[in-house]
């Protein structure tokens, strides 16, 4: 896979990926080969990773993304390009940075596909610089700021071309983008791309339908929404929520992808949400006609039954297995 970086600026880099077409390694099922005109996107979200100890004593963060990838692979997934909506780490586990990148690494080098990442709240502007895509621009002065005096050390908003689809990847790791972000956005946007945009940021732009996170969407997403609204951002992929969400904002698609560390639903006590050990990613499908998003589940379970074709008739599934 090579990337073609063509511009870099204080606070963007624009890069182009040649990954219009299914290239990717190792995962060879011709049953699910990759449909015309359409680009799959693995996005992943949440994974928490950890130093030492796992989270909540269960969760190994970089080990479920892994088991994810594995899983994707083993399904027949062809994604183009793999999305980490953020979390990347666990708050205050910044130690965890090193083997978070070489795991980065891996899932790009086992793929063959650009692997994308955002942060999130958990996440450290300052220690996630050593990951692939968040490294401080070049012409950094000693002081840390840039030749026209900006600092870097705030959001690096930046642009990734993948075919036909132009990523937009946000920094809403303080709970919100900001006005020099968005100013960014907008300028970004003013130029449509291709077959449209994807913004991927951790915070949703609404609230969550659970009352413990109804305010825990964008903070400034009124504002992101007026820049958005009217443009050629098709889909917006986030996290954050711990359970997966679809809206439509302004006319556009919201995907709330689940999170890899932990399940979360509204089936305790009124006012709180518990956290249940499932680990789930989100298979995104682009299209010119239309986007979508499927929950998975990483499990192996049993399965209570299997459709198939039937050999007479293609259309009408027959149950093959049953317990
Ligand atoms: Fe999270």
């Amino acid at each position: 896979m090579s990337a073609d970086v063509h511009a870099s600026t204080a606070a963007n880099v624009n890069t182009d990926v040649n990954a219009g077409t299914a290239t990717n390694a190792g995962a060879g099922a011709e049953a699910t080969a990759a449909a015309p005109n359409r680009t799959t996107v693995l996005h992943l979200s949440d994974v928490h990773a950890t130093v030492g100890a796992p989270l909540y004593g269960a969760v190994d963060g970089i080990r479920r993304m892994h088991a994810a990838s594995d899983y994707a692979q083993a399904a027949g997934v062809t994604p183009e390009v793999i999305v980490i909506s953020g979390d990347l780490i666990e708050r205050r586990n910044e130690g965890a940075y090193p083997a978070l990148r070489e795991a980065l690494l891996e899932l790009e080098a086992a793929w063959g596909v650009p692997v994308l990442t955002v942060l999130g709240n958990h996440d450290d502007r300052d220690a996630a610089r050593i990951l692939p895509g968040h490294a401080l621009p070049d012409d950094t002065l000693p002081d840390g700021t840039l030749p026209d005096g900006t600092l870097p050390r705030t959001a690096m908003p930046r642009a990734v071309h993948v075919g036909e689809w132009r990523f937009v990847l946000l920094d809403s790791s303080p709970g919100r983008l900001g006005s020099e972000q968005l100013a960014w956005l907008d300028a970004e946007l003013a130029q449509p791309f291709g077959s449209g945009s994807i913004v991927v940021m951790h915070h949703p732009p609404l609230g969550s339908p659970l009352p413990m996170l109804a305010r825990a969407g964008l903070g400034d997403a009124a504002d992101f929404l007026d820049i958005v609204e009217g443009t050629d951002v098709r889909m917006i992929l986030s996290g954050h929520f711990h359970h997966p969400l679809a809206a439509t904002m302004r006319g556009v698609h919201v995907s709330v992808g689940p999170a890899l560390a932990y399940h979360q639903v509204m089936d305790a006590e009124p006012g709180t949400v518990s956290g249940f050990d499932r680990s789930m990613f989100s298979l995104v499908h682009l299209t010119p006609d239309g986007v979508s998003a499927s929950s998975v589940t990483v499990e192996h379970p049993s399965p209570l039954f299997t459709l198939s074709p039937s050999p007479a008739d293609p259309l009408s599934p027959r149950t093959v297995r049953s317990s």
